[in-house]
């Protein structure tokens, strides 16, 4: 091979590699560019699924009886809520009758604590309440609920003590 031939040659082989490179450049773009669409959509989705999520999840659950017979689905709803407070801060308690918890659906230890009224029973559950069998800690000891919640709750368990 003549230095001007190898040359040739070089030279070609050179630019063959320049243009794989400038190919591989643009197919690398193009890939990326598509992974990245499919990320800022999953991102733009959530934040507009943050963005117009209700401002307050409305609970309904009222102690008129006359209300709770209007408004049967919008109570079925209030029942869940409370059901769903119940099992998550109240039931380590209540479920099993806990150091001196009344046990949910024990009529005979939720007898006398009904008579009180559903007034004593909220503010006993959302502000605490040293009795004679134990101690009941505010809102279950969990400050994060809402009073709205706790009240449900104790509605709940109301409702299952009758
Ligand atoms: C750490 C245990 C514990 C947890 C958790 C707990 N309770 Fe209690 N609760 C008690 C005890 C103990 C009593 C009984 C006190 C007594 O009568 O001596 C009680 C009593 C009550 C009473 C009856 C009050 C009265 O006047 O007789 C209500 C209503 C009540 N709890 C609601 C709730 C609700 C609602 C939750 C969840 C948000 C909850 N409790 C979580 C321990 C607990």
């Amino acid at each position: 091979m003549s230095d001007r031939e190898f040359l040739k040659f070089f030279s070609g082989l050179i630019g063959a590699l320049a243009a794989l490179t400038v190919i591989l450049i643009i197919v690398a773009n193009v890939i990326g560019d598509k992974a990245k669409k499919a990320e800022v959509a999953t991102a733009d989705a959530k934040a507009v699924a943050e963005r117009i999520k209700p401002v307050g999840e409305l609970t309904v659950a009222s102690a008129n009886p006359v209300m709770n017979a209007l408004i049967p689905a919008a109570n079925a709803a209030g029942a869940d809520a409370g059901k769903k407070t119940y099992d998550t801060a109240c039931a380590a308690c209540h479920g099993a009758g806990v150091a001196g918890a009344p046990k949910l659906g024990d009529k005979a230890d939720w007898g006398a604590r009904l008579a009180q009224g559903n007034d004593t029973l909220y503010t006993h559950a959302i502000k605490g309440f040293q009795g004679k069998k134990g101690f009941m800690p505010a809102k279950g000891g969990n400050a994060a609920l809402k009073d709205d919640d706790v009240k449900a709750a104790v509605d709940f368990m109301v409702s299952k003590a009758k």
